[in-house]
C-alpha cells in the first residue's frame, strides 16, 4: 500500500500566477510529490462573480482530491478570498490559502502602520486582507487598489515590457500618495511583475510575496500533521490544465527555470 506521506500536495491557481507558490513550496519542501492545476480556459478569475469564483474553486479542490492529494494549496488570492472556508468543508485534509500568510508578513514588515494592497477587482471587493490585516492590527491603516490588467499582462508574457511598466505607473500612482512603506502583492501573479512593481513604487517600499509565506505555512502544517514525505525518490511534479495556450509552458519554464515535463490539459 502506498505511503500517505507520499501522496502529493494539490496546488491550483487560475492559470500561470500559482507557478509562483510552486515555486516556493519545492524550494522547502523538496521530497514532496505536487499536482498543479491551472484552470487555464477560464482564467481571469479577479473580474468574475463572487458564485462563480466560488464554483470554479470548489471544481478544483474536487478535481485535485480525487487525484489523493494530502493538503490542497489554494495558490490564488481570488479563490482565497472567495471560497477558502467552502473548500476547507468539503475535505478534513488541510487546506491553505494565501491571504492570511500575506496578511501575517505585511504586518510584521510595517513601521509607519501603512500598507497597501493590490489585486484582482474580487479580492479587493471583498477587502479580506484589509480584515486580516485590521484583526492582527486595528491600528493599520489599509489602502486597496484593483489591478485587473496585471493578469493578462503576466499570462501574455509581458512582465518586462513596457506595456507592464505604463499599467504599474497608471495603477500605483494613487498609492504612492499614501505614503506606505509596505505593499502586498495581493496575486500570486504579481510577483513576475515584481522588478517593474518594485521600479515604480520606490526601492523604499517592502514588497511582500503571500506564495513565499504561504509555502512557510504549508510546511508547518505538515510537519504538525506528521504529513512530511520521508522517501528519498526524486519527486514527482504533474502539471494540469484546463486549456493548453503555449504560453503557460513558455512563461512558466521562463519563471520557474525548469521544464515543465507532464502537462496534461483535462475538462474540468
Ligand atoms: N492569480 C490569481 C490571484 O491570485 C487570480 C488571477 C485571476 O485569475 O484573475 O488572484
Amino acid at each position: 500500500m502506498i505511503n500517505f506521506r507520499e501522496n502529493p500536495i494539490g496546488v491550483f491557481d487560475s492559470g500561470i500566477g500559482g507557478l509562483t507558490v510552486f515555486k516556493e513550496l519545492i524550494k522547502i519542501l523538496p521530497r514532496e510529490n505536487i499536482i498543479y492545476f491551472g484552470d487555464t480556459a477560464r482564467v481571469p478569475y479577479g473580474t468574475k462573480s463572487e458564485k462563480t469564483i466560488r464554483d470554479y474553486s470548489i471544481q478544483n479542490a474536487k478535481f485535485l482530491l480525487s487525484k489523493n492529494v494530502k493538503a490542497i494549496v489554494i495558490a490564488c488570492n481570488t479563490s482565497s478570498a472567495i471560497a477558502l472556508e467552502e473548500i476547507q468543508s468539503i475535505t478534513n485534509l488541510p487546506v491553505v490559502g494565501v491571504i492570511k500568510p500575506g496578511s501575517i508578513a505585511a504586518v510584521n514588515s510595517t513601521k509607519n502602520k501603512r500598507i497597501a494592497v493590490i489585486g484582482t477587482t474580487a479580492t479587493i471587493s471583498s477587502k479580506s486582507y484589509e480584515k486580516e490585516i485590521k484583526c492582527l492590527d486595528s491600528s493599520i491603516e489599509v489602502y486597496g487598489k484593483a489591478c485587473p490588467l496585471f493578469v493578462p499582462i503576466v499570462e501574455e508574457g509581458w512582465a518586462n515590457h513596457k506595456i507592464a511598466y505604463l499599467a504599474a505607473e497608471e495603477y500605483l500612482s494613487e498609492l504612492k500618495k499614501h505614503s506606505i512603506d509596505t505593499l502586498v502583492l495581493g496575486c500570486t501573479h504579481y510577483p513576475l511583475l515584481r522588478n517593474t512593481i518594485q521600479k515604480v513604487i520606490g526601492e523604499n517600499v517592502q514588497l511582500i510575496d503571500s506564495g513565499i509565506e504561504t509555502a512557510q505555512v504549508v510546511k508547518k502544517i505538515l510537519e504538525e500533521n506528521d504529513f512530511l514525505n520521508r522517501s528519498e525518490l526524486k519527486p514527482d511534479y504533474k502539471f494540469y490544465v484546463s486549456d493548453l495556450p503555449l504560453q503557460f509552458k513558455k512563461v512558466g519554464e521562463m519563471f520557474l527555470e525548469r521544464s515543465i515535463e507532464n502537462l496534461i490539459k483535462i475538462d474540468i
